[in-house]
């Protein structure tokens, strides 16, 4: 379903921007924007869209978060090419819409951004760069209660991407939601390590960004309430983190996750909160004996290897994910998780935790960046802001 502004409900009364004291349980905001966790019940979202796509231009950022193939692949492809519309866009969206109208069916609203074309190039005094895709909102925004955060990407191809966003946005601001863009990083040629390397296994983590500018993609974020869990990234650095922290003040608490994963971008396939007490973590990212103490008191299940699936892009030619995304799971609430068809040993997983699996189509997504939590940004869900963490 797609509102039109002019049937929109009457703007709410803007409430003073006061953060919740730091103790306790508030009441549900009837506020548009509305969304504290990844698991109350699910009444508004996001979903991305795969429209005038390019592969993105090689630069070393990108080799941060993906296969190495794939970035050696870009010197050919990269900002110059369309993505082949047979094999690639039109498999792809084909399943989106699908899984638009699985989600319409459920009962949520779905919400779109605009189609920006992202081939057209674009610059600041020191760069210039052609776009990528506008698939995955929950890289470039968290919603945080009633307040919708604009992430200070590392990435130029991403770099407007927020702007697909914009009139959307708006017209929650003018419902009441707060609307808040961290400082826009200039992302100068200092930033990148432009030696950078994958670490090999048995070397230490190290970034292809540095702490030179503030940098955070939302998707290093995962939220369970009053306390919010981050992986440091190759797009996220410990000014971001910091900044963020600073930014929401003492009524949360940000817990790192350290990883084990080569390239580390993105939270939401290295640990997956399915509900309170309930946590799905990867067991190749994870050391389960390294997790924050605030931990101890949930379930903490491994999540099975991902299956092998035939037949689409999943894992293969062109993705820019890893086959992690087995774990890339939405929950539409505490029982209800949309997954991916083409994992069994997911879908079992699911059912043998007491959940309610719903089975829907992705596959073909991993080339524009990921699956059901990537494309999509909660906006709404019944919830209200809570500790699910003994102090
Ligand atoms: N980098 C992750 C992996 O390859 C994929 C994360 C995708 N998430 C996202 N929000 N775009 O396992």
């Amino acid at each position: 379903m797609y509102l039109d502004t002019a049937t929109a409900p009457a703007p709410a009364h803007v409430a003073p921007s006061v953060r919740p004291p730091a103790t306790g349980t508030s009441t549900e905001s009837r506020c548009v924007v509305n969304s504290h966790n990844e698991w109350d019940t699910l009444e508004e979202i996001v979903v991305g869209r795969l429209d005038k796509s390019v592969f993105p231009q090689r630069h070393p950022s990108i080799l941060g978060g993906a296969p190495k193939d794939l970035y050696l692949a870009l010197l050919l492809l990269g900002g110059r090419k369309r993505r082949p519309r047979k094999v690639f866009v039109e498999p792809a969206a084909k399943e989106l819409e699908d899984f638009v109208r699985l989600l319409e069916s459920e009962g949520v609203t779905v919400r779109r951004p605009e189609v920006m074309d992202h081939s057209r190039k674009y610059g600041t005094p020191q760069w210039k760069s052609k776009g990528c895709v506008t698939a995955c909102p929950r890289d470039c925004f968290l919603v945080v209660g009633d307040e919708i955060i604009e992430s200070p990407m590392s990435w130029r191809c991403r770099y407007f991407e927020p702007h697909a966003y914009y009139q959307l946005f708006k017209e929650y601001y003018d419902q009441g939601a707060r609307w808040t863009s961290a400082p826009k990083p200039p992302l100068r040629n200092t930033l990148y390590d432009k030696q950078y390397k994958i670490p090999k296994q048995d070397e230490p983590l190290r970034y292809v960004i540095n702490e030179s500018e503030i940098v955070f993609d939302a998707a290093d974020f995962i939220r369970c309430g009053r306390d919010i869990f981050v992986t440091r990234s190759n797009v996220t650095n410990l000014a971001g983190i910091n900044w963020l922290r600073r930014h929401l003040g003492d009524g949360y608490r940000i817990h790192e996750i350290e990883t084990l994963c080569r390239q580390p971008m993105h939270i939401d396939t290295t640990i997956v909160p399915l509900g309170p007490g309930k946590m799905m973590i990867n067991p190749k990212y994870v050391d389960r004996s390294r997790l924050p103490s605030i931990l101890n008191s949930w379930e903490i299940r491994e999540a099975p290897k991902p299956d092998k699936v035939r037949g689409g892009l999943f894992n293969e030619v062109g993705s820019m994910c890893s086959v992690w995304l087995n774990m890339n799971v939405l929950m539409l609430d505490p029982q209800r998780v949309v997954v991916d068809r083409s994992q069994p040993s997911m879908i079992q997983f699911f059912k043998d935790w007491g959940l309610t699996p719903i089975p829907c189509s992705l596959k073909f997504l991993g080339p524009f960046g990921g699956s059901f939590h990537c494309v999509t940004l909660d906006i709404r869900r019944k919830s209200t802001l809570q500790s699910y963490f003994q102090a």
